[in-house]
């Protein structure tokens, strides 16, 4: 059987140094994965080792030929509160965005895990955004325990600690139970 696609776009917050673990994840439990960073995640991404995975960034020459292959499935992981809320007003004005909200419109499976402290996260978009998402069929997933019914906010100052302890295997159990095989 061929390996299916998975895109995990990676924004701008400190889960994002947990990238390269959720590729080499997302490849031991078949998936053939590619990171699609925003401009914002890339400090975080020159610190790990990316050796071999596949970082697809901005927009490709309309010469081009498609550089990945369609997505079976797609995470956004972390999902900024920025990211978060133009997602959901249909903003596709960068690579990822384009990427989300392709996802969102061809209803291709997709996970999201917003990570946004408690003054981003008590803005009343996010509440918004949030539902706009769920309602349009994106699983949230909690950064903290892997809940898939509410997301809690990052303490200041924990957001390193929240993503030590973040677990890949959340986000591909609950791919695998959306999409079996
Ligand atoms: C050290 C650092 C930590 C940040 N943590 C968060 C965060 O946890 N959640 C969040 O929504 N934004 C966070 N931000 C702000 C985002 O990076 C910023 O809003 C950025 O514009 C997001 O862009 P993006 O959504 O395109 O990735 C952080 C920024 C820095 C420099």
């Amino acid at each position: 059987m061929t390996n299916r696609t998975l895109y995990i776009v990676v924004c701008g917050a400190p889960l994002a140094s947990r990238a390269g673990d959720g590729i080499r994840a997302a490849r031991e439990q078949g998936w053939d994965a590619y990171i699609i960073p925003t401009d914002a995640a890339l400090p975080w991404l020159e610190s790990q080792d990316l050796n071999g995975l596949t970082v697809v960034s901005g927009n490709r020459r309309p010469s081009d030929p498609q550089r990945i292959p369609r997505a079976d499935a797609v995470v956004a992981a972390p999902l900024t509160f920025n990211t978060l809320n133009a997602w959901a007003n249909g903003n596709a004005n960068t690579y990822p965005l384009t990427t989300l909200c392709a996802a969102l419109g061809s209803r291709t499976p997709t996970v999201a895990v917003p990570f946004a402290k408690h003054d981003l996260a008590g803005h009343p978009a996010w509440h918004a955004s949030l539902a706009v998402l769920r309602y349009a069929g994106v699983r949230i997933i909690d950064p903290h325990d892997g809940s898939a019914s509410a997301v809690q906010p990052i303490k200041s100052g924990s957001g390193d600690e929240v993503s030590r302890g973040f677990r890949w295997n959340w986000v591909l159990r609950q791919l695998h139970e959306d999409i079996p095989g």
